[in-house]
């Protein structure tokens, strides 16, 4: 399985003054954890990293570091989440059938996670790994008035990996370019095109870290998992 990996955000809300995925949480930096997780998923044999240039010289250092037996390309990254990732796709080697996206930023994902949604994708077009919230959500208009609150049992919070059929990823991706939609992951444009993106329950864990109190949670269960 193809893997791509996001990695070329800047982290505004982690306030930090550099890319996210370079801070480190228990010796290693983000973006490392992540490719030990892909490196471990015994179903993935490519790597596509999508990232900033002006990073590339810390990614090399850190892949020098890892020394990974799979195949792992750098590829140049766009102003938005949705553009590094059609990038990423024009990157992938022709082979590719299906893909699998897993954001550099969910460092806690686990080889087994990975696996099930590899073997997943080869029989459906698309899908996504998926916890059922907790909280009860509230859908509320701009002046903080609560307009409705949508049942909980169809609630799920989408995580990555995500998994999609190449071919339809391409087609959709170039759909939402040319009808200027806006998304913040590939399974809302298949959701557009009205192709189906079925779910497959992810991990509590494998948290996004985001802000300065997900990397003390990100170093709390990499402890306990003796990491
Ligand atoms: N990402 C990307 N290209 C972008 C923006 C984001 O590849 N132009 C990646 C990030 O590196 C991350 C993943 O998409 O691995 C999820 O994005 P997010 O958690 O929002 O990361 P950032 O955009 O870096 O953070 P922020 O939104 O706080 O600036
Ligand atoms: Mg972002």
């Amino acid at each position: 399985m193809y893997l791509l990996i996001p990695a070329a955000g800047s982290g505004k809300r982690m306030g930090s003054n550099r890319n996210k995925l370079l801070l480190e949480v228990r010796s290693q930096t983000i973006i490392a954890w992540t490719l030990k997780a892909a490196a471990a998923a015994s179903t993935i044999q490519w790597i596509g990293i999508i990232s900033q240039p002006t990073d590339w010289p810390d990614f090399k250092a850190i892949l020098a570091d890892l020394q990974l037996t799979k195949p792992v390309e750098l590829i140049i990254g766009g102003s938005t989440r949705q553009e590094s990732v059609y990038n990423g796709l024009q990157a992938l080697p022709t082979a590719a059938e299906q893909v699998l996206i897993h954001d550099g930023a969910r460092c806690l994902v686990t080889p087994n996670l990975l696996n099930s949604c590899a073997q997943a994708i080869r029989q459906c077009p698309g899908l996504i790994a998926a916890v059922p919230v907790k909280d009860t959500i509230k859908v509320v208009d701009e002046n903080g008035i609560i307009q409705s609150t949508p049942d909980r049992q169809q609630l799920w919070a989408a995580q990555t990996p995500q998994g999609f059929n190449v071919k339809l990823l391409k087609q959709c991706h170039a759909e939402g370019v040319s009808q200027g939609w806006e998304v913040t992951d590939d399974a809302a444009l298949f959701e557009r095109c009205g192709i189906e993106v079925r779910i497959v329950e992810g991990e509590e864990t494998n948290l996004k870290v985001t802000t300065p109190q997900d990397l003390a949670i990100a170093e709390f269960i990499l402890t306990n998992r003796g990491s």
